[in-house]
């Protein structure tokens, strides 16, 4: 395992890590974690109001129906990044609200939406970061087969033609798709997320017609709007092996590859990986699946890569006696690793997040460089970073989000050092700039730098976001 980047001497004045000067510091959100505002203005349900009205499904019963109510409050959630400083905010687009039902022209209640929170951000003078897609596919889309079915990529080249053309005189910065690993593994195969479905087949299909979508959508971006700078976020798992035996190396050669390089490897590389194709050959006829011309148009070029990262991934061979660890974002008996699924998941040593998610910055470094080392020259920002804690508001009303502070400082400084060493690396987002609905773990999961009172949607900024405000305006996080 590469030692710890921590351990080396970071580039340090007066006792500060200090960023390259044009470096971004944002915060992120999705729509539908916390809009709610589900049945106003046009908007028509995404798979995720039905999986979260489906009971179940997600802890407590909780829905996005009413969430951070940030369709009514936007002006405040805008006014709030202006205090703390936020250069950039990463916020979605709900397909559903944009073109009701995925298909036919868009509706302009929801445009307008759209037009007023970029508005309000410009004139706050933050950059807008548009992400055309965070898992809420209108549901009658998933009626007629969802992202397992070829032509909801071609539904989501026409949304995004819809969305650029409205926009895109005030949003300059897109991504395609957030996390497309989640959609296609957690939807259709391990089934904690949206739609629910549990089919190793489907989860493939749905991870290649997620791949066509950001190539279509990619391309009509280019047409619509030649200026403006195009991403994808990608979770990647940084994956390690429990021990460097020749078994513990395949698995993780295994869980790299329908992890991660089944969608780095079209979008970057042009091509599938063949050991990709050869461990998931048994499921699905790839040959059937991606059409002639489907990898090139996946491989249109982008500006910038998305990485979202929370925690590495440790695995071994299987064995029938090793205890799996859970995977991300909930527990199901189905697996989603297609072709993968006996592979054992550690839960590495140390302090783990309140979605026992193990902290350990030396693998945001190790995910940087290795990115950096296999597309050298790509741009990268962190659109994704944070952690969930125990939060809670003291009587007069604060939250010490210590554990928060201190996750932060040891990520930015893991990004401090990976830039120090050559990675490209444009901008951090902090997830989340509110408490929000943490998808099948409801409101139980807080993540915001903005403490969220549920019941009267109150805003409190944590001691975390003052942290967060110091280092933006400093450009720097304390060397220590
Ligand atoms: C990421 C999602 C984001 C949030 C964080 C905690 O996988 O993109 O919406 O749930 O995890």
């Amino acid at each position: 395992m590469p030692a710890s980047p921590l351990a080396s001497t970071a580039t340090a004045t007066l006792g500060r890590l200090d960023f390259p000067p044009r470096f971004l510091w944002g915060a992120a959100t999705a729509a539908y974690q916390i809009e709610g505002a589900v049945a106003e203005g046009g908007r028509t349900p995404s798979i995720w109001d039905t999986f979260s009205h489906t009971p179940g499904k997600v802890a407590g019963g909780d829905t996005g129906d009413i969430a951070c109510d940030h369709y009514h409050r936007y002006r405040t959630d805008v006014t709030l990044m202006s205090h703390l400083g936020i250069q950039a905010y990463r916020f979605s687009l709900s397909w559903s609200r944009v073109q009701p039902g995925g298909r036919g022209p868009a509706n302009p209640a929801g445009l307008d939406f759209y037009r007023r929170l970029t508005d309000e951000l410009l004139d706050a003078g933050i950059t807008p970061v548009a992400t055309l897609y965070h898992w809420d596919l209108p549901q009658e889309l998933e009626d007629t087969g969802g992202w397992s079915a070829r032509e909801t990529a071609e539904r989501f080249g026409e949304y995004t033609a819809l969305a650029a053309e409205a926009l895109g005189d005030r949003v300059n910065v897109w991504t395609t798709l957030n996390e497309p690993w989640c959609s296609a593994f957690l939807g259709y195969g391990s089934g904690v997320h949206a739609p629910g479905k549990t089919d190793p087949a489907l989860a493939l299909r749905a991870a290649h017609h997620l791949n066509l979508a950001h190539g279509r959508a990619t391309a009509v971006l280019r047409s619509a709007l030649p200026d403006a700078q195009v991403a994808v976020s990608l979770n990647l798992h940084q994956v390690r092996p429990l021990t460097t035996s020749p078994a513990d190396l395949d698995a993780a050669r295994r869980i790299d590859a329908v992890g991660n390089r089944v969608f780095t490897g079209p979008m970057l590389s042009g091509a599938y990986p063949a050991d990709l194709l050869a461990d998931t050959a048994h499921i699905v006829d790839w040959d059937t699946l991606v059409h002639a011309g489907d990898e090139a148009a996946i491989a249109a070029p982008i500006d910038l890569l998305g990485i979202n990262y929370y925690t590495p991934a440790v695995v071994s061979a299987p064995s029938p006696d090793a205890a799996a660890a859970g995977h991300a974002h909930g527990e199901s008996d189905h697996s989603p690793w297609p072709g993968s699924e006996d592979v054992n998941f550690h839960l590495p040593p140390g302090e783990t997040t309140e979605m026992g998610w193990a902290i350990d910055p030396t693998g945001l470094y190790d995910l940087l460089m290795d990115v950096t080392r296999a597309h050298p020259g790509l741009p990268l920002a962190i659109t994704e970073n944070g952690g969930a804690f125990p939060d809670a508001l003291t009587p007069d009303g604060q939250v010490d989000d210590h554990d928060r502070i201190a996750y932060l400082h040891q990520h930015l400084a893991a990004v401090h050092q990976a830039v120090d060493d050559g990675a490209d690396i444009r901008g951090y987002f902090l997830w989340s700039l509110l408490d929000n609905f943490e998808w099948a773990y409801g409101y139980a999961k807080r993540f915001g730098a903005i403490h969220v009172d549920y019941d009267t949607q109150l805003r409190t900024p944590k001691r975390s976001a003052r942290w967060y405000a110091r280092a933006i305006a400093t450009n720097s996080v304390p060397a220590s």
